[in-house]
């Protein structure tokens, strides 16, 4: 399916991982109504890995989990459905999953159909156990030309983690969104990692536009499931983060465009988590119309520090410019752009008004310069609006 907007919703894997049934997921469709995630965007129940039984059926079709999922998919998604949302499942492009239950490997055609007799809007297809001889492109176009042609929508989300160069064919395969990324992990090494890799991964600015240019309308560059709210708590919950560090991690992916799937036990999910996830004006700068591509806007990297921090900018649907400024580094510090490097050189004679998305506060932007102070790990995400002379 061809993606407009980056997708929303929730996914079982970062806290819950093999512990999964199906009163977990209702509960979980249920509290997303609830809380209002539903209204903001978040529509996707996604069940990741672990929920298959470990044989296939005489007929080579998938089985549920009895035990886990003793009613069935197909009730699941009915009622993933009367909740007004979208029904989510895995599978994996090689011989097993990654947790080692069957994938979809010379199946491809048979699980296209059955998840859409399942009423299965969304499959994150896996990279675990592919057989050596294959390419994985072919694979994921293999299931790509399945789902196309399984007699409902299913948006192919790819999980390849960026192998075998994913950004150079994944839009061949119909994906809709495709991970450039290894796995996330609930602690700043990974978040920032994974900022990073984004931009460049070597560190040093080499001109080098990382996997930015690779996202966007139609296929959005994934950098996996959110661990904001975690705090530690569940399968991928190496650490935890601070509430900073949370906001930092949501603003990344906000500006680069990432599909934002909720990681978190939603049912216990504590305040300042419920707003960085529901921010409408941040929310607003991740689903903008345009689906631009962001870019560096300080010369990659601010060499004077002792950590590398991009500033990423991106043309909002509106004109309007959106500005993230990232302190990557483990010292307060300060930051800057200049409007040369978003396209406002001081001969455009432009006004330039900011709004800090975060805090509300608004200002203009004199002499087309910009520099502020953040503290070690935190962000500032402004949305710049251009009054033209
Ligand atoms: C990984 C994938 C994770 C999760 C896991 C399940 O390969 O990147 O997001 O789906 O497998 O086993």
């Amino acid at each position: 399916m061809f993606t407009l907007r980056p997708p929303m919703g929730w996914n079982s894997w970062n806290t819950f991982a093999e512990k999964i049934d199906e009163n977990l997921v209702r509960e979980m469709a249920d509290v997303i109504v609830e809380k209002g995630l539903d209204k903001v965007g978040y529509n996707y129940v996604v069940i990741d890995d672990c929920w298959a039984e470990k044989t296939r059926d005489e007929n080579g079709r998938l089985v549920p989990d009895k035990k886990k999922f003793p009613s069935g998919m197909k009730a699941l998604s009915d009622y993933v459905h009367s909740k007004g949302l979208k029904f989510g499942m895995y599978s994996c492009a090689g011989v097993l999953t990654c947790g080692q239950y069957p994938a979809s490997y010379d199946y491809e055609y048979v699980d296209a159909k059955t998840f859409a007799e399942w009423g299965v809007d969304f499959l994150k297809y896996d990279f675990c156990y592919k057989p050596e001889s294959v390419d994985g492109k072919a694979l994921y176009r293999r299931m790509g030309v399945a789902l196309a042609n399984c007699g409902r929508d299913i948006l192919l989300s790819a999980c390849s983690w960026g192998a075998e160069k994913t950004h150079e064919w994944v839009r061949s395969t119909g994906a809709g969104m495709w991970r450039s990324t290894g796995d996330i992990f609930d602690n700043w090494n990974s978040i920032k990692g994974i900022i990073l890799q984004q931009v460049d991964r070597t560190c040093e600015y080499k001109n080098n536009e990382g996997s930015m240019p690779f996202g966007g309308i139609g296929c959005f560059n994934d950098m996996d499931m959110l661990v904001v709210g975690m705090h530690g708590a569940g399968h991928v919950g190496l650490g935890g983060c601070t509430d900073e560090e949370y906001r930092t991690h949501f603003t990344a992916w906000a500006i680069f465009g990432s599909p934002l799937m909720i990681g978190c036990d939603i049912r216990k999910m504590d305040d300042e988590a419920y707003k960085i996830l529901t921010n409408p004006e941040v929310l607003a700068i991740n689903q903008d119309a345009r689906g631009a591509q962001p870019y560096v806007a300080n010369n990659g990297w601010v060499k004077e520090h002792d950590d590398c921090s991009p500033a990423i900018a991106r043309l909002l649907e509106n004109g309007d410019i959106a500005v993230a400024l990232f302190n990557l580094g483990d010292k307060d510090n300060f930051f800057d752009f200049r409007g040369d490097q978003i396209g406002l050189p001081p001969v455009s004679k432009a006004r330039l008004m900011a709004r800090d998305v975060w805090t509300g506060e608004e200002f203009e932007i004199h002499n087309y310069a910009y520099i502020t102070d953040i503290p070690a790990h935190d962000c500032k995400l402004l949305r710049i609006k251009v009054i033209p002379q």
